[in-house]
């Protein structure tokens, strides 16, 4: 395994600081509470849940509940609509969590939350150079195969997919977001056809015209062996890291079911607390992936990286750490 220094290019997310607030911790005397009452204007938008609240209306959503909140705060943790509160001091403090995007939030991300971030440009998880991890162990990766079949899991519009087609790839991704898909092929200058999926799988199957790529544009979980295929390799970039704790047991069942035996997954996750930032990304010890995956794959832990960005650090997060694995389906 190699430790390396804060190398900027494999974070989580290389935006620049536009935009995102970090989270803080808010004192509930009797100034703040007027002062959050000032905000209330629509306090009714704090039942409806998160999927479909406007940014703005999101924080009145959220301050609604912190006022709330600060009449009964002395039953220690609550959470309510898409806001977390932990009370740490009796009745006077509490801590609000913020997404990378500085909105409240407890970290659950529906796939309508993600159409909603597209649909408002809230993509900085977007990079603009092909991944160096991606680089770095492609050869150990792809194991040297000539042509090897890839699956990118959750695939935004990363250039990786380009990269990979570059060299002789054929490549599979899924995107739940119809907008993604489609800058993906625009920015790319790339020509396709679409095809409607089953109906027990919905969405559609976007295909290169003249290039081994294909996108699923439909929701991850839906995927099997007997819909796409299976795999020489995968490769997860803010994939395992984005989707809700609670899921990955399902989405390690999903992976194993594609790779083929005695096949390679390359797995960038990410170690980060949780007191104020709230995710995604989700914080994953490495022990986590052997206990997930280590009956099924063996597990090699390559890279242990410092990986605090400018963005990162307005999160309020005080360490930020990248992890690779590459794990090899068990015969
Ligand atoms: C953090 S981004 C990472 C994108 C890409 N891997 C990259 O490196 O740029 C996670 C992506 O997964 C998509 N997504 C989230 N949940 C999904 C699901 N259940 N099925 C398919 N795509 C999903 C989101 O729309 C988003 O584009």
């Amino acid at each position: 395994m190699s430790t390396v220094a804060a190398p900027l290019e494999n974070g989580f997310c290389n935006g620049s600081d536009e935009g995102a607030t970090s989270a803080k911790r808010i004192k509930l005397g009797p100034q703040l509470t007027s002062e959050i009452r000032t905000t209330t204007a629509k306090p009714a938008a704090a039942t409806n849940g998160h999927t479909t609240a406007k940014p703005t209306e999101r924080r009145k959503s959220a301050t609604a509940c912190s006022t709330e909140k600060a009449k009964v705060a002395e039953n220690g943790h609550r959470e309510a609509g898409n806001v977390e509160e932990k009370v740490t001091s009796t009745a006077s403090e509490v801590t609000v969590r913020r997404n990378q995007d500085g909105e409240v939030s407890d970290g659950h991300v529906t796939t309508e939350d993600w159409k909603t971030k597209w649909e408002r440009g809230k993509t900085k998880f977007h990079k603009a150079q092909v991944h160096g991890m991606l680089k770095k162990h492609f050869h150990r990766l792809s194991q040297e195969k000539e042509t090897p079949r890839f699956l990118v899991p959750l695939c935004g519009k990363t250039v990786d997919m380009i990269w990979l087609l570059e060299r002789g790839c054929g490549v599979v991704g899924c995107e739940f977001v119809e907008l993604g898909v489609q800058q993906f092929f625009a920015e790319n200058n790339l020509e396709y056809t679409t095809e409607s999926l089953p109906e027990d799988v919905g969405g559609t199957v976007y295909k290169g015209k003249d290039k081994d790529i294909t996108i699923y544009c439909t929701d991850f979980f839906k995927l099997s062996s007997a819909l796409i295929g299976q795999f020489d390799c995968i490769w997860d970039r803010g994939s395992m890291a984005a989707i809700n704790p609670e899921d990955r047991q399902r989405y390690r069942d999903i992976i194993t079911d594609v790779l083929k035996p005695d096949s390679r997954y390359l797995l960038d996750i990410f170690e980060i607390p949780h007191d104020v930032f709230s995710g995604p990304p989700h914080n994953m010890d490495p022990k986590d992936v052997t206990q997930l995956f280590g009956d099924l794959c063996t597990v090699e832990h390559l890279e242990h990286v410092d990986a605090m960005n400018p963005w990162s650090k307005t999160w309020g997060v005080n360490y930020f750490y990248e992890n690779d694995f590459l794990l090899t389906k068990k015969e």
